[in-house]
């Protein structure tokens, strides 16, 4: 019985990396493609905002349908959707469409990675056995930070070695071919969740891949007993909408994924390079500064989030970052005043880079990971799938609109204005965790959605 038991967890891991890593693959392609994509396509900067921005379009589109995938074709069906529509828009891509369908191409890229940021979390937290389920939500963030840097490493090489940016570019989009590959061709592998099969009343088949997962016949009768406990309370039911308290916890989910986008942090990842080029530092620092240290320091917030707590990570991420955007626009005032980067001197220029360090450090450590797993920890089971759809969206649809502007809002009105904006985002974030976000650590969900429903404030959820 248990011999399948390591391959199978192997899988579900491995398919969740892959979902994630293809999520930052696509959403870090921006940031060093631009000047190639924008050289090969010719487009100015309106139409570079418009490129960044339409992966996030399709991302609202893909997470406002995955709910109704998730439920209709089923988990599995549905990460194997995504792995094909990832592995055939990339490859379509390489092939350096006109700009219309490759723009296209894109949206469809954004629907998939749409479809992944719901389904991937959804599909672990209902799959994995129990004992790693907790780390899951933020190895899926750690993977969302490999993607970015992966593919910034291997773009940056790519564009140092061939110099052409016609033949540079289907290189880089080959990279994310091949990963998106091993997810569809590992998905199609991948068991059905459990739980989906129970509400379909597909029990014997449940039973059939929890023995697969779990160690003992014990375990698999408490998991089928549990599923069979929630099930019974009617699954995901639309009439929970108009519930006060669904509410209260859809505005805080919303808010949090809102500020999650607000403090701008896509906008560092999207346009560190050209925002350290108007500085004057050029080169494979300003490439792989953002994403290296992205990535470095989303590993600390495995462990943190379950040490510390939600909330104060929460707070260490929002000041490290007010303070360092605020340092950021200072030193680019001066930068600006002087009219000549190299003309400012060393100083400005260093105080950008460490303050953009704090900053992603800030990032990283908290809001990174946090918003997506207080999001799928505060709905009660019977909304999760859809306060999950909502606040995906309205995560990808902030993503979208900063991207789509903030080159022009630079533009407009100064390259330092847009720092000291997303410092004005991260106090105003400080006051609302303080206000209405509960501490979920060492919280069981039962208990967060029974003090929701007897009418406990929201930042008030599990205190005695
Ligand atoms: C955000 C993305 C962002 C990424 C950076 C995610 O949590 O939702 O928009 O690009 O973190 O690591």
């Amino acid at each position: 019985m248990n011999r399948g038991y390591k391959s199978i967890v192997f899988l579900i891991s491995g398919t969740a990396a892959l979902g994630g890593l293809l999520f930052g693959l696509d959403q870090g392609f921006i940031a060093n493609s631009l000047p190639t994509i924008q050289a090969v396509y010719r487009l100015d900067t309106r139409g570079a905002e418009g490129y960044s921005s339409i992966l996030a379009t399709g991302g609202v589109i893909g997470a406002l349908l995955s709910g109704l995938l998730a439920r209709f074709l089923g988990r599995k069906r549905s990460l194997i959707l995504a792995g094909f529509i990832f592995t055939a828009g990339s490859l379509l891509s390489a092939f350096l469409l006109p700009l219309g369908a490759m723009m296209a191409c894109r949206a469809a890229l954004g629907f998939a990675v749409g479809i992944a940021s719901f389904n991937v979390p959804l599909y672990l937290s209902e799959t994995a056995p129990t004992r790693i389920r907790g780390s899951m939500g933020t190895l899926f963030q750690l993977m969302i930070t490999i993607g970015i840097f992966l593919i910034s490493l291997t773009s940056v090489f790519i564009a140092r070695v061939v110099v052409s940016p016609e033949r540079a570019l289907p290189l880089m989009f080959g990279v994310i071919v091949v990963f998106a590959t091993l997810m569809f061709l590992g998905s199609l592998f991948l068991p059905e969740s459990p739980r989906w099969l129970m509400l379909q009343g597909r029990k014997e088949e449940a039973i059939g891949v929890l023995r697969r997962i779990l160690a003992t016949e014990e375990e698999v009768a408490a998991e089928i007993a549990d599923i069979e406990a929630s099930v019974g309370t009617g699954g995901s039911s639309g009439r929970i909408v108009f519930k006060r308290y669904f509410l209260k916890v859809l505005v805080v989910g919303v808010l949090l994924q809102m500020f999650q986008q607000l403090v701008g942090i896509n906008v560092m990842i999207y346009y560190a390079p050209r925002i350290f080029g108007f500085a004057g530092l050029t080169g494979i620092v300003a490439m792989l500064t953002v994403p290296t240290v992205n990535m470095i320091f989303t590993f600390p917030a495995i462990r943190l989030v379950e040490k510390w707590g939600r909330k104060k990570l929460l707070y260490v991420g929002a000041v490290c970052m007010f303070v360092s955007m605020v340092a950021a626009g200072a030193a680019f005032r001066v930068i600006g005043a002087s009219g000549d980067p190299s003309a400012a001197g060393k100083v400005p220029a260093v105080i950008l880079l460490v303050s953009v360090i704090v900053y992603i450090f800030g990032f990283a450590v908290s809001w990174g990971p946090v918003a997506w797993v207080v999001c799928s920890e505060i709905f009660p089971i019977q909304g999760r799938e859809v306060g999950m759809t909502i606040t995906t969206m309205v995560n990808w649809t902030f993503a979208g609109l900063l991207m789509n502007n903030s080159l022009t809002f630079m533009q407009e009105h100064g390259n330092s204005s847009i720092f000291f904006v997303f410092s004005g985002f991260c106090l105003l974030a400080i006051l609302f965790v303080a206000g209405f976000v509960p501490e979920t650590k060492g919280i069981s969900l039962e208990r967060i959605e029974a003090d929701l429903k007897a009418g406990k404030r929201m930042r008030d959820l599990g205190r005695v």
